[in-house]
């Protein structure tokens, strides 16, 4: 695998590889002594054109722990804010010897524009409302982890499992990742937001539209409520944050209603007390800190499999200076 730039890249069995790898890796986390020389001797730059914390963060930690050399490169502080192309930077950055970029950048298609350009291996790590592949793998990591500890024993199989996600759809890139990897491993998946949130075309895509946000929940194994984001909102916010909770906000009362073992996920950063209660993100169903954790191992498995199996030149016999 040379790149990461989309959940549809990925078929069932190197999904699940990635996963297995992943937990491997968490096993590793554990421990006191926590760095691994996978990676020594590869350089990779977290190339961010727009904020983030999570994704940002645990690749830093990701690429440390297997001993690369992280840099991070943001738009504010490099040339980029002197009107330096994206395109540029990427060919001047990879003239040094990069080994990978990941990259996060307001322009849906943008990444995948990307990998034309360098030499590097690129990972998605968002880009504008299309796609955010290792967001989508590092939630159903968390969800296999959760079933395990509700049923006991290896499971593998997403089959029979309903996974409902709500909220501002429209401007989503978790969404469509987590829609393919989820159908890719076999859950069924219910989409549910209000009609001015909801992605044209959803109606095409391997999902099940649910008008009623109580019906979906009480379907669910699965609760994954989704960040209404304002900052893409040009026109407001349609409905009134009063009538989104009523309708869509996974409420304290929504909570008390739900049956037993249902996970609530969030990819955060959350909006608490809009599309989440703070009853809801702090309850012992919540997945959402594990899907922080769960973050770093899943990126760990990921540049491993585009940057291990290369040749460490380094480290090679008779190698010089
Ligand atoms: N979930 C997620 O992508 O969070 P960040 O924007 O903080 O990276």
């Amino acid at each position: 695998m040379k790149h990461l730039l989309a959940a549809s890249d990925l078929d069932r069995p190197q999904t699940l590889g990635i996963l297995d790898l992943a937990e491997q890796m968490h096993d590793i986390q554990g421990r006191e002594v926590k760095k691994i020389p996978a990676l020594r001797g590869r350089t990779i730059v977290n190339l961010f054109f727009e904020d983030s914390t999570r994704t940002r963060t645990s690749f830093e930690i990701a690429g440390k722990w297997m001993s690369a050399d992280t840099i991070n490169v943001s738009a504010k502080g490099s040339s980029v804010s002197k009107g330096e192309s994206m395109k540029d930077t990427l060919l001047t950055l990879d003239s040094m010897g990069v080994d990978c970029f990941v990259i996060r950048h307001a322009g849906s298609g943008t990444v995948q524009q990307a990998a034309d350009w360098v030499r590097a291996s690129i990972v998605n790590a968002g880009d504008g409302a299309h796609e955010h592949p290792t967001q989508a793998l590092l939630d159903s990591y968390s969800m296999r982890q959760h079933w395990r500890t509700l049923d006991g024993g290896p499971v593998n199989d997403f089959e029979g499992r309903t996974v409902a996600i709500t909220g501002d759809l429209l401007h989503s890139r978790v969404v469509r990742s987590n829609v393919s990897l989820l159908t890719t491993l076999g859950a069924k998946v219910l989409l549910c937001a209000p009609p001015t949130l909801m992605p044209t075309g959803a109606a095409t895509w391997p999902v099940e539209l649910v008008d009623s946000f109580d019906e979906a929940l009480a379907r669910a194994d699965i609760a994954m409520m989704l960040r209404v984001q304002r900052e893409r909102m040009s026109s407001g916010f349609f409905p009134s944050e009063r009538e989104y909770i009523d309708g869509w906000g996974l409420t304290a009362s929504r909570l008390r209603a739900l049956k037993p073992g249902v996970g609530i996920m969030h990819p955060g950063p959350m909006n608490r007390g809009l599309e989440i209660s703070s009853e809801a993100a702090d309850s012992v169903g919540s997945l959402v800190l594990n899907q922080v954790s769960a973050g770093v191992a899943v990126r760990m498995s990921v540049l491993y499999h585009l940057l291990g199996g290369q040749q460490d030149n380094s480290t090679q016999e008779g190698a010089t200076a």
